[in-house]
């Protein structure tokens, strides 16, 4: 039976005929590690200042936002961050966007170090799935890219907390060239045969201060030159459109893993996500300079239905397949939630 949301969706399609499917919510632009990629120390030290508390939406505001972009059509809601269980009491958020009509999906993309403690009560409340980043095997390599004196132990906690909560688990692999790309063989190794399923990503140049540059860039054909020398894989079809991942499958059986290429194989094409920072700006791009202050439209009492539909219909973004050499002004990615 149709649902007053069903009867009322929109579907909006932007400029380039996509319509709208993900939001990525980022719930903070804190963080307990300090990836060089993403957060490096030099510019995230103690006298970094980050979002004033006043200006972080509630869960109250979130929730309205998540039934404006379900009214858009949207289907899939990602709690990112920073690190989202920094955040006090996820799981309330979660349970609340669960009864959202037209939600069919709730994953959560984290670092794992807080997950022992949250695991079961975010199952309970809903969750779906977990996103766990880990970019090494071997601790030394794993400090180098997270940055802080914490050993692969307590992320690979993490991904047996969420096993034991019978959460479904992706693993995320940043791979930076002459950092760790001597990785690629011992993760794939360690996740082959786990339902885990892990996607090598190639490092982007998200933000200010990462100090990218396309040299760092171990492609993903690169990446799957390194499988290759081991395995045997062949290609498998996209889950949906819009799957920013390129997923194989070992011909032996051992299960599958996945690359995202943003850098050597764009996929603007497809890309039907929205990004909400936690103090509520919209942004229609990861690499985005500037949003539309949706916070100001919750607070004013405004239409948050009528304006997101707005900024989706006059959204012309593929910044991936563009690629300009914009060193300055972009967002930086633990503000926009990846
Ligand atoms: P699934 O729902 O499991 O397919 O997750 P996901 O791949 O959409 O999300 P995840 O948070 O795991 O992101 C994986 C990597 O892809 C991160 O490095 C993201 O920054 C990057 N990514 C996700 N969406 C986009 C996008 O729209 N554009 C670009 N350029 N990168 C993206
Ligand atoms: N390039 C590629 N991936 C990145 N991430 C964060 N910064 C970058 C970057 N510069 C990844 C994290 C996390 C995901 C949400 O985004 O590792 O898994
Ligand atoms: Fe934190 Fe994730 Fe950024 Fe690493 S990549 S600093 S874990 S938000
Ligand atoms: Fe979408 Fe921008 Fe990523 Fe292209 S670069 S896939 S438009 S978020």
């Amino acid at each position: 039976m149709k649902t007053l949301n069903d009867l009322t969706t929109s579907n909006p399609r932007d400029q380039l005929g996509r319509n709208l499917r993900d939001l990525r919510v980022s719930l903070t632009d804190q963080c307990n590690l300090r990836c060089g990629y993403c957060m490096p120390n030099e510019t995230f030290g103690p006298d970094y200042t980050f979002l004033n508390k006043e200006k972080i939406l509630s869960f109250v505001e979130i929730r309205k936002v998540v039934e404006a972009f379900a009214a858009c059509g949207g289907k899939k809601v990602r709690l990112t961050g920073g690190e989202p269980l920094l955040r006090p009491n996820v799981e309330d958020l979660v349970q609340d966007l669960r009864t959202v009509d037209g939600i069919e999906e709730i994953a959560l993309t984290t670092n794992g170090l807080l997950l022992r403690k949250n695991a079961k009560r975010l199952k309970a409340a809903g969750l779906d799935r977990v996103t766990l980043s880990l970019d090494a095997i071997e601790d030394e390599t794993f400090r180098k890219m997270s940055g802080k004196e914490i050993p692969v132990e307590k992320v690979i906690d993490g991904i047996r907390s969420a096993e034991e909560a019978k959460l479904a688990v992706k693993v995320n692999s940043v791979i930076i060239k002459g950092i760790n790309d001597h990785q690629v063989l011992p993760l794939a190794e360690y996740f082959r045969g786990t339902p885990h399923i892990l996607r090598f990503i190639e490092y982007m140049d998200v933000g200010n201060c990462n100090n990218w540059s396309r040299d760092n860039v171990y492609t993903t054909k690169e990446i799957l030159a390194d499988v290759q020398s081991r395995y045997q894989v062949e290609p498998v079809e996209a889950n949906y459109v819009g799957e920013v991942a390129r997923r194989y499958r070992y011909l032996d059986g051992q299960g599958e893993f996945g690359m995202i290429g943003s850098v050597s194989q764009p996929f603007c094409k497809d890309c039907n996500r929205a990004r909400l920072s936690a103090d509520g700006i919209l942004f229609t791009c990861l690499f985005a300079s500037t949003g539309k202050n949706l916070r100001e439209v919750l607070r004013g009492n405004g239409d948050i239905r009528h304006f997101l539909e707005g900024i989706w219909r006059s959204r012309d973004d593929r910044y991936s397949e563009l690629r300009s050499d914009m060193k300055v002004g972009k967002v930086e990615m633990s503000y926009i939630g990846g």
